[in-house]
């Protein structure tokens, strides 16, 4: 019997070897070397020996496979291959709504992360005060190790829901940066609260054209780019818990509606763009304390409580929760994740 049809993987996925075949082809588990190891984990559905693998990690050999492949013939100091995978050298990204608040902060991260330049695109004609300091910090960072320089973080002054802008801006910065890698579309709005029954259509459609168009037409702006440099790239869409659930006691129709239709255009977008390697993922906070969240929580303290009680954490989040999850998404150590919404919400979703 061909070792092929002698391995088989269990319903769980773990590989089982069949039993009266065991004993005159694989003596030993140690016989299972490197290359039979590297075929095994290779994606490939026949397991053949002359199919090559579906994919490859640019790290590799990677995890088990390269403890396998260096078990004989160690290095004598062992790369930590984690931080490189987690790392996106050179990288260029778009984070729209980056002028304030969770984008900001992402924006942030991903320059820590090793990105060249982050262009922060938001309404308003100067940057925040916040904004600067960030840039400012940014700048100072030790030099990246892999651009040798610094990392940028630039302003752009745009309207999300002008959709030529947004794409004319895109198309700008790919002419100057030869590349386009990462987009963000964090740019939102949550209105004040109010009946349903009597929720004016002006505000409704005001409210979608920013949350649900603005974020179409960022990531567009963005995935065209990364087509027309054929760099793959990552597109995360900022939804919001709110987008799969109702907040309690909270009259948040538009909002609500417009989050869970970026929830859907994240699995179509995926879908349309996984040909081309641009992966696109929503990541939905939960209760995060920032100036949007002010406006509720400010003049009414008692909502702290509240919102902290919804969640087994017991607390609001923080942005800076917001940081580690965002670069992993932009980065290469999410390469086999698109069209999935990751919950940042402090455990809101299991109660
Ligand atoms: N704070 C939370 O608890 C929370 C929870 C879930 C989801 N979110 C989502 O995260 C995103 C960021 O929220 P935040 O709390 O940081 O809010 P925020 O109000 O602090 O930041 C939003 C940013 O978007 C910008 N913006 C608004 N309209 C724009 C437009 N038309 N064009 C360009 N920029 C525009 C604003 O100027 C601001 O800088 C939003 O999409 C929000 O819905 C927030």
């Amino acid at each position: 019997m061909p070792l092929a049809s002698a391995l088989r993987y269990t319903r769980h996925g773990s590989l089982s070897i069949r039993s009266a075949v065991r004993p005159a082809c694989l003596a030993s588990h140690t016989q299972l070397g490197p290359s039979i190891h590297t075929r095994l984990f290779s994606s490939s559905p026949s397991l053949s020996s002359e199919k090559k693998p579906q994919s490859v990690s640019p790290f590799a050999p990677i995890g088990v496979d390269s403890a396998m492949k260096t078990r004989s013939n160690l290095p004598s100091s062992t790369p930590r291959k984690i931080f490189s995978e987690i790392a996106i050298p050179d990288r260029v990204g778009i984070v729209s709504g980056g002028g304030r608040g969770i984008g900001l902060e992402m924006a942030m991260a991903l320059c820590e992360a090793g990105a060249r330049a982050i262009y922060c695109f938001d309404i308003h004609e100067k940057p925040t005060e916040e904004w600067e300091a960030v840039k400012e910090y940014v700048g100072r960072l030790e030099q990246n190790p892999y651009t040798g320089s610094p990392s940028r973080l630039e302003y752009v002054k745009v309207d999300v829901t002008d959709q030529s802008a947004v794409w004319k801006c895109a198309e700008e910065i790919g002419n100057k940066e030869g590349r386009m890698d990462v987009c963000v579309a964090a740019a939102g709005v949550l209105k004040p609260e109010k009946d349903v029954l009597q929720y004016p259509g002006d505000e409704f459609r005001e409210v979608m054209s920013i949350n649900v168009n603005g974020v179409l037409f960022t990531a567009q702006a963005a995935g065209q780019q990364m087509r027309r440099f054929g760099n793959k790239g990552s597109i995360i869409l900022i939804a919001s818990m709110s987008g799969s659930i109702t907040n309690h006691g909270h009259a948040w129709i538009a909002y609500n509606t417009s989050k869970s239709a970026v929830l859907q255009m994240t699995r179509s977008m995926a879908c349309e763009l996984g040909g081309e390697g641009i992966r696109v993922n929503s990541l939905s906070p939960g209760h995060i304390y920032t100036k949007m969240t002010a406006q509720y929580l400010e003049p009414q303290p008692h909502l702290e409580e509240k919102w902290s009680s919804l969640n087994p954490l017991g607390r609001l989040g923080r942005v800076d929760e917001m940081r580690g999850v965002a670069v992993w998404l932009a980065s290469d150590a999410s390469t086999y994740c698109t069209g999935s919404d990751i919950l940042v919400d402090g455990g809101h979703h299991a109660w």
